[in-house]
C-alpha cells in the first residue's frame, strides 16, 4: 500500500510526478490545488472563499484546505493509496492530518520533497500553460506540445495560463511556501518517513528517482 505525500514550492513538479505515479501504482491523485481551482469554477461556498486567498498567492487557511482532504480521503478510491499533491503546506495541517489519517486508518508510507531552486521554480511556472479542455500541463520551455497549438491529449486548441502564474503571484506564492518548507520536512524527517529527490532533473528521471524509492519501501 502506498499512501504518498509529494511535498515541493509551487512548480517542483508535484503534478507532473503524480501523473506518471498514477498510471504506475493506480493511486488516487489528491490535488489541492485542482480542488480548489475546481470549486472555484462551480462557484461552490469553498470556492469563493479560496479565490481570494489563491488569486494573491497566500494559502487558503489551514482548517478549510484540511475539510477537504478529509472528505476527500473518505471516498472508496483512496482504498487502494493515495497520492497528497500540496497538503500538507504547514506543520498545522501536517498535524490535522495525522489526527485525519488516523481516523480513517489510512497510515501515510513515505513523504518525498522533490527539490528545485527558486530561480528555476520562476523560469517554469511563467512557462506553464494547460489546456482548456482536458487539463494537461504542458510548459514552453521543458514539454511543449507535440504539434504547435494542439494538445497531444485531447487534440484542443485552447489553452490558458494560470492566474497565479503571474509573475507578481509567483513571487508570494513562492516567499509563502518557502517560509513553511523546511518544518515540514522536519516534521517528517523525525517520524523516518522523509525522502529528498532532485527535481532539476528531466521528469523522466525524477519519476524515476521516486519510483526507485517506493519500489523499496
Ligand atoms: P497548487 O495548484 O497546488 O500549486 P503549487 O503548489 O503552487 O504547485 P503547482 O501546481 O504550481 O506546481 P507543481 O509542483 O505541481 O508543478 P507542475 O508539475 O505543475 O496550489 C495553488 C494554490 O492553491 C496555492 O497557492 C494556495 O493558494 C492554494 N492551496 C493549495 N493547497 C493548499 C494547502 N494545502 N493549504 C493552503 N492553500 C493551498 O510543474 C510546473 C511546470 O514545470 C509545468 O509546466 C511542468 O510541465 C514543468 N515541469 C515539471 N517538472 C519538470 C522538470 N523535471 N523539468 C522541467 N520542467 C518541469
Amino acid at each position: 500500500m502506498i499512501n504518498l505525500i509529494l511535498l515541493g514550492l509551487p512548480g517542483a513538479g508535484k503534478g507532473t510526478a503524480s501523473e506518471s505515479l498514477v498510471d504506475r501504482y493506480h493511486l488516487a491523485h489528491i490535488s489541492t490545488g485542482d480542488m480548489f481551482r475546481e470549486a472555484i469554477s462551480q462557484k461552490t461556498p469553498v470556492g469563493l472563499e479560496a479565490k481570494g486567498y489563491i488569486d494573491k498567492g497566500n494559502l487558503v487557511p489551514d482548517e478549510v484546505t484540511a475539510k477537504l482532504v478529509e472528505e476527500r480521503l473518505t471516498q472508496k478510491d483512496t482504498q487502494k493509496g493515495f497520492i497528497l499533491d500540496g497538503f500538507p503546506r504547514t506543520t498545522i495541517q501536517a498535524e490535522l492530518l495525522e489526527k485525519i489519517t488516523a481516523k480513517l486508518n489510512k497510515p501515510l508510507t513515505r513523504v518525498i520533497s522533490i527539490e528545485v531552486h527558486e530561480d528555476v521554480l520562476i523560469k517554469r511556472l511563467s512557462s506553464r500553460f494547460i489546456c482548456r479542455t482536458c487539463g494537461a500541463t504542458y510548459n514552453k520551455l521543458s514539454k511543449p506540445t507535440k504539434v504547435e497549438g494542439v494538445c497531444d491529449r485531447c487534440g484542443g486548441h485552447d489553452f490558458y495560463q494560470r492566474e497565479d502564474d503571474q509573475p507578481s503571484v509567483v513571487k508570494n506564492r513562492l516567499r509563502v511556501n518557502e517560509k513553511m518548507n523546511t518544518p515540514l520536512r522536519d516534521f517528517y524527517h523525525q517520524k523516518g518517513l522523509l525522502a529528498q529527490v532532485n527535481g532539476e532533473q528531466k521528469p523522466e528521471k525524477v519519476f524515476a528517482e521516486i519510483d526507485q524509492i517506493l519500489s523499496q519501501d
